[in-house]
């Protein structure tokens, strides 16, 4: 059995989702409560995602995804983007053998040009090396919006010249940065924002949501497993009504 430690045995009655995908948020407030530059905040919610990872690989998730950087980011001050990408690429580097270890595939969604050269040749040297292992996928959106997504997917259909006829969900799906990759069951945000932000908005029409007040640094394994269980306190019916259990007429 999965579950052996007592933390878990909450879990064993109901399905564990497939696929959690998790905005993070607050870690500049985490600073800014603390009196610290919001690098600092920055730095924690990177050892967090550690720590998140670590869970997900004992709880036996098929697929975490994080909303690392969006789109709407690259609009932050220079010197905040320089120290998330100087963030974002130490810990990738330091996280590589241990990918290899626990048998992580990591991939990244999103438009990859706008990212720093050494940053995109490190990513396609992880995903290269990662791309058979197979105990969690991590599905890691950088320079990431779901419009943007949308669009370049448009455009990939139009240079396809597909008949109309010839489109449909499951097409567009195979043409999206998440091609291959299950739609999340649930999804997680941080710091009190109810608010999706352009994470994924084609691939979470029938998501549960999960919203915090706790900081991203702050949020712990003990707290995703909170959001696993309300999870499965949820009645998932993707738009169709029960049989046996209603009458229309
Ligand atoms: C949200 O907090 C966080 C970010 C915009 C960037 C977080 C990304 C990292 C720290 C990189 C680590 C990722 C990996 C995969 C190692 P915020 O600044 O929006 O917080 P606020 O809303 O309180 O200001």
């Amino acid at each position: 059995m999965y579950f052996q430690r007592k933390e878990y045995k909450i879990l064993e009655k109901g399905a564990i989702p497939r696929h959690i995908a998790i905005i993070m948020d607050g870690n500049g407030r985490w600073s800014e409560l603390r009196g610290i530059s919001r690098s600092e905040g920055h730095k924690r919610g990177a050892e967090n995602v550690r720590e998140i990872v670590k869970a997900a690989l004992e709880i036996r998730l098929e697929i975490l995804s994080l909303y690392a950087f969006s789109i709407e980011n690259w609009m932050r001050p220079e010197d905040e983007i320089s120290i998330i990408m100087d963030i974002l690429e130490s810990s990738l580097t330091e996280e590589f053998p241990n990918f290899m270890k626990e048998g992580i595939r990591f991939k990244v969604i999103g438009d990859r040009q706008r990212l720093h050269r050494s940053i995109r040749v490190l990513i396609e040297d992880i995903e290269e090396a990662t791309a058979n292992n197979n105990n969690l996928i991590l599905q890691c959106a950088l320079s990431y919006g779901g419009r943007d997504e949308i669009i370049r997917t448009v455009k990939k259909v139009l240079n396809l010249n597909l008949s109309t006829e010839d489109i449909d969900e499951k097409g567009i799906s195979e043409l999206l940065d998440t091609k291959g990759i299950p739609d999340p069951d649930l999804i997680i945000r941080t710091s009190g924002e109810q608010r999706v932000s352009n994470f994924l908005l084609w691939q979470s029409a029938y998501s549960e949501f999960y919203f915090t007040d706790t900081l991203w640094p702050d949020f712990t394994k003990e707290e995703l497993i909170e959001a696993i269980y309300q999870y499965q306190l949820r009645n998932r019916r993707f738009g169709r009504v029960e049989l046996g259990t209603i009458k229309c007429i």
